[in-house]
């Protein structure tokens, strides 16, 4: 049996909607990836592997990073995806970046990789010690370990007694992501992911968009995000279409932060990235070799 013999559900569907919600996704969230690339130290010349592509969009920031001299390589299971990643990259006048269709959890892939980076995947991917762990082996020592998680553990605090709608989308979302087996605090997760990896320590931050103005991208991103979901929700029995009534949807989020004056927070990020630490095989043998020669006693 492979690791992705164990069954995987993307809560978000596949669709053309999903891919449009990916690309509407990065508006409001690439800001927080190009810094955390950057703070990690993703630059010239790297080799990159980077999963979850999606759309390409954080390939493509990878690749803008690393320039002309460096390479990324996404790898997504949804072959369909990265037709439009390519063309993407391609419009972009991206010649680095290479889109691998395949699941990370056994995918044939290349190694001394530079970096290991991804936004938003490893929440989906059971067992995700193990794939990790098998990732890391495809990574050069001293080379960056970088990922962005979402974390929704404070959602329900971000409940208003007047905020109907907006209540009840936090609802659906926390279940169906329950149901489907999608890791809601996967951010928090990183460290324990990082440490029962045997990484370092990783540079940890926390940052979430939120937004209130008539012309904030987010309103539509979370009418984008329940098209998405609405399939799920609906065979779940988690809410019925009428209930979301996805028409309507950003218009009724966007008078009740207009009524409140107050902003509505969209999912917050947990960025984390360390350094594959570890001694080079040269290191071990030597210790090995003078473990032959016992100290002169006197
Ligand atoms: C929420 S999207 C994020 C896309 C992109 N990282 C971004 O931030 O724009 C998650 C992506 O991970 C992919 N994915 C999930 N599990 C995967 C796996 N086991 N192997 C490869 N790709 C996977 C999905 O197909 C999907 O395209």
């Amino acid at each position: 049996m492979t690791n992705s013999d164990t069954k995987q559900i993307y809560t978000m569907g596949r669709s053309e909607g999903e891919t449009q919600r990916l690309i509407k996704q990065s508006q409001l969230y690439d800001a927080i990836t190009r810094n955390f690339f950057a703070r990690a130290g993703i630059s010239s010349g790297m080799k990159v592997l980077e999963i979850g592509s999606g759309a390409g969009d954080v390939a493509m920031i990878a690749a803008e990073m690393v320039g002309s001299e460096g390479q990324v390589v996404g790898v997504d299971v949804n072959a369909d995806i990265l037709n439009i990643a390519r063309s993407r990259a391609e419009a972009a006048g991206l010649q680095n970046i290479t889109f691998i269709a395949g699941d990370v959890r056994d995918a044939d892939l290349d190694s001394e990789f530079d970096a290991l980076v991804g936004r938003l995947v490893l929440m989906y991917i059971p067992e995700v010690g193990k794939a990790f762990e098998n990732l890391l082996s495809l990574l050069n020592t001293g080379g960056i370990v970088a990922f962005q998680e979402v974390d929704m553990t404070p959602y329900t605090a971000t409940k208003h007694p007047d905020t109907p709608v907006t209540n009840n989308l936090i609802d659906w979302t926390l279940e169906v992501f329950k149901r489907t087996g999608g890791n809601t605090a996967m951010g928090l997760d990183l460290y324990k992911l990082f440490k029962e990896a045997g990484l370092p320590d990783p540079d940890m931050h926390y940052e979430a968009p939120i937004g209130c103005s008539e012309s904030w991208p987010g309103f539509s991103y979370v009418e984008q995000s329940f098209r998405s979901l609405l399939p799920l929700l609906v065979d779940l029995q988690i809410a019925t279409a009428e209930e979301v009534g996805i028409d309507t949807l950003a218009d009724r989020v966007k008078n009740e932060v207009n009524a409140l004056k107050r902003p509505f927070f969209l999912p917050p990020h947990v960025t984390a990235y360390t350094i594959k630490s570890g001694s080079p095989d040269w290191a071990a043998e030597l210790v090995i070799d003078l473990k032959r020669y016992a100290p002169i006693s006197s």
